[in-house]
C-alpha cells in the first residue's frame, strides 16, 4: 500500500477567489455540482475538513444518494466514509453534525499535548489521534494510510488546504468556479499565503474543462498518480 492516500482536494470559489462569506455554508455551487460531489464522496474512504468548517457549516458529511450509499454497503463499506477533523483548540461540540450523524468512524487529529483534553471532551463520540508535538498532514496522511485509507477527500476550508497544498501532498485538485464575487477581504480564501509547488516556473497540469450549468470545474493533476476518469 502506498505510504499516503490518494488525495483529492475538491471545493468550490467565488470569481475572486473566496470559499465563503461570513455567513454559514454559502452556496457556491449549484444542485448538479453537489451532486456530482456526492459522487465523489462516495468514492472515496475518508473526508477531511479543518475545525473552523465543523464549527461554521456543522456539515454532515455523508453521502446523499440512496442508491450510493446501497451501492457502498453492497461491497462491504460503511455507507459514508469515515470522517476526518483536525483541531489544537478543541472548541467542538459533540452533539454537531460531524459527530452526531451517521455510523461512520470519526477522528480527531490533536497535538500530543492536547490529547488528554480531547479525549474528555469527544473520546465518547470520536477517535482521538496523537499528531505528535504538531500536526502536519504529511504524518496525518501517512496515519490514514496506516488505517486503510486508500482515498481521502479533503473538503476545506482554506487553513487545512493550505497545509496539504504547500506540503505537496494533494494528487488531484478539483475546484468549481461560482459564477459571483464575494468582495470581502475578511471572507475566507481558497488558500492562505505559502509556499506552493505549483508556480510560474512549474505549471500545474489541467486535466479536464467541465461547464456544470452555471459554474465550471476544472480538476487539476497534481502528481503523477492522478487517476484520470
Ligand atoms: N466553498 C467550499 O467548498 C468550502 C468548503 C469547506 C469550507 N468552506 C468555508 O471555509 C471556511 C473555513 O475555512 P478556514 O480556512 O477558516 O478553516 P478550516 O481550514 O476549516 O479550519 C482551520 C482550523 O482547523 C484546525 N487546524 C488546521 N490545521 C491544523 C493543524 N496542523 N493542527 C491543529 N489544528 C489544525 C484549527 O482548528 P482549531 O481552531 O480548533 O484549533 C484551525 O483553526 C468556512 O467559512 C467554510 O464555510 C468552504
Amino acid at each position: 500500500m502506498p505510504d499516503r492516500p490518494y488525495t483529492l482536494l475538491s471545493c468550490s470559489v467565488s470569481l475572486d477567489g473566496y470559499l465563503g462569506d461570513q455567513t454559514p455554508r454559502l452556496a457556491l455551487s449549484n444542485e448538479a455540482d453537489f451532486d456530482r460531489v456526492d459522487e465523489v464522496r462516495a468514492s472515496c474512504d475518508a473526508i477531511m475538513v479543518g475545525a473552523v468548517t465543523v464549527r461554521t457549516d456543522n456539515p454532515r458529511l455523508l453521502v446523499r444518494s440512496q442508491a450510493r450509499r446501497d451501492e457502498r454497503t453492497a461491497r462491504g463499506l460503511p455507507s459514508s466514509p469515515m470522517k476526518i477533523t483536525v483541531s489544537e483548540r478543541l472548541d467542538l461540540d459533540a452533539r454537531s453534525n460531524f459527530f452526531s450523524v451517521g455510523e461512520t468512524e470519526k477522528l480527531v487529529y490533536t497535538s500530543s499535548g492536547r490529547v488528554r483534553d480531547a479525549r474528555a471532551r469527544l473520546g465518547p463520540v470520536a477517535t482521538i489521534v496523537d499528531g505528535g508535538r504538531r500536526v502536519r498532514m504529511r504524518r496525518l496522511s501517512e496515519d490514514l494510510a496506516d488505517r486503510g485509507v486508500g482515498r481521502l477527500m479533503v473538503e476545506g476550508g482554506g487553513v487545512v488546504h493550505t497545509q496539504f497544498l504547500a506540503d505537496d501532498l494533494v494528487d488531484e485538485l478539483q475546484l468549481v468556479v461560482a459564477p459571483f464575487f464575494v468582495g470581502d477581504s475578511s471572507a475566507p480564501r481558497f488558500v492562505s499565503d505559502g509556499r506552493f509547488p505549483w508556480n510560474p516556473g512549474r505549471r500545474a497540469t489541467l486535466a479536464d474543462v467541465r461547464q456544470i450549468g452555471d459554474v465550471v470545474l476544472l480538476r487539476y493533476a497534481l502528481s503523477t498518480r492522478f487517476q484520470d476518469g
